[in-house]
């Protein structure tokens, strides 16, 4: 009988030392759960130079628990470079800092970007020098010819529409097209143009989440990488404007998949180098200014389609049927693809050579992957009457 009453006398007692107790067991679990790992000729992954979205975003904190290979261990501290099995650079701004490091003979360099290869020069060309000019034995990007394929987002397809009054929901717009600049401010696709034009057939209010354009519309809504309420009004404006800032073959970015979710119609402008915009977007829902053989011509498609509420609720419903996955679940992909990659490359056997990058430079060619708009062509029709005029028979119920 002496365990009973302390039960029933003192619970808090009792919860304390359950308490401290599974604390212990938690610790000391955790201690055991390091020691295992490292014991087991784990893999030490060294991030070097994350972009400063990673480090602000969840995704950070990711590593390979998740994974069907999983006898890996990421870790972001420069001190353990010499330890590192694969270290991974983010490629494009390497500067001299990192180049003192040892590499050991067995250590696999990976190159990460998820800019396009026309902008690969933005931070200078320390990259096309030695030691990283022939030292890359893998590629992690979002282009499909990467040996770790990071996408920017994915689509998935339900059997079912979201069961929404969509035609209300329509009908409650009375803005035209948003875009929201986040990344560069000089943009080889030349989207700046492309808006100009666009904006003689619609209304396009434009923000700025950089600080290139100090007289213009500043994006105040959270950091770079994440989506808050904030962002609500972007289901205000008929039309999302996902212009990406080069037109190269794969390139569909956050642009696309961090606003896709909204009740709004992405249009996107990527060049479709090589077809792969339609490879990439096959399951969403969208309107492709590749299809346009100019800016004049999409215009007028969109301010057809902008007056158009029954039709353009019939393509709200559609695109309800699939969803923009988070951005978190396409890095964690990529991450256990990494290990898997490393891990099947062994270490003792030295004639065994992933290296396919003998010049990197070479490599990321931009003639390979990107081009240049030609979809700037002057009007062929004049320009019509903007859509918001025609369309203002609400008041304005925000
Ligand atoms: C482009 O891709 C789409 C969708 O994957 C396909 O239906 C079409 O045939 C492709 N066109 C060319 C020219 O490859
Ligand atoms: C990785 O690249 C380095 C530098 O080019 C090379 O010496 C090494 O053999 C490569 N490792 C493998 C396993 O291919
Ligand atoms: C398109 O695909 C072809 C064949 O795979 C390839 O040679 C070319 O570099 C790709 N990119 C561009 C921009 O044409
Ligand atoms: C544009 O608006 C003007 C004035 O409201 C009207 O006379 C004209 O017919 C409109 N043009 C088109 C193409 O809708």
């Amino acid at each position: 009988m002496e365990g009973a009453p302390v039960k029933t006398r003192c619970p808090i007692l009792k919860m304390t030392l359950t308490g401290s107790l599974v604390l212990i067991v938690i610790q000391t679990a955790s201690i055991f759960y390091y020691w295992e790992r490292l014991d087991k000729q784990t893999d030490l992954i060294l991030w070097v130079n994350p972009p400063d979205y990673l480090r602000q975003h969840d995704a950070y904190h990711l590593n390979f628990d998740h994974c069907k290979v999983n006898r890996c261990l990421l870790t972001y501290n420069k001190e353990l470079f010499s330890e590192a099995r694969a270290v991974i650079f983010n490629g494009h701004v390497l500067g001299y800092k990192q180049t003192s490091q040892v590499r050991h003979k067995d250590q696999l360099w990976v190159w990460w970007s998820n800019a396009p290869p026309s902008n690969y020069f933005q931070n200078g060309d320390r990259w096309t020098y030695p030691p990283y000019r022939e030292g890359f034995n893998l590629t992690m990007t979002y282009h499909h010819g990467s040996d770790i394929i990071m996408p920017f987002g994915a689509i998935t397809v339900s059997d079912v529409t979201q069961p929404l009054d969509w035609f209300a929901v329509a009908d409650k717009k009375y803005k035209d097209a948003v875009f929201i600049e986040t990344n560069s401010c000089f943009a080889r696709s030349e989207r700046g143009e492309y808006i100009e034009t666009l904006k003689l057939y619609i209304n396009i209010e434009i923000f700025h989440a950089n600080d290139c354009h100090d007289s213009r519309k500043v994006w105040h809504c959270a950091s770079r990488h994440y989506s808050d309420a904030c962002y609500d009004i972007i289901n205000e404006y008929k039309f999302y404007l996902a212009f990406e800032d080069a037109l190269c073959e794969d390139y569909v970015t956050d642009q696309f998949f961090k606003h896709y979710n909204y009740n709004v119609i992405i249009v996107t402008r990527t060049g479709n180098v090589n077809n792969s915009t339609r490879k990439i977007l096959k399951d969403a829902t969208y309107i492709n200014a590749d299809d346009f053989r100019s800016a004049h011509e999409l215009g007028e498609y969109l301010q057809e389609l902008g007056r158009d509420m029954k039709r353009y609720a019939n393509i709200l419903e559609t695109k309800s049927r699939t969803k923009s996955v988070p951005f978190s679940s396409t890095y964690q992909n990529a991450l256990c693809d990494l290990c898997a990659h490393v891990r099947k490359v062994p270490k003792i056997r030295h004639d065994v050579i992933v290296t396919k990058y003998d010049n990197i430079r070479h490599y990321f060619n931009e003639d390979n992957f990107c081009k240049y708009p030609s979809d700037l062509k002057p009007p062929v029709t004049k320009p019509m009457n903007k859509t918001t005029k025609t369309t203002s028979t609400k008041t304005l119920i925000y």
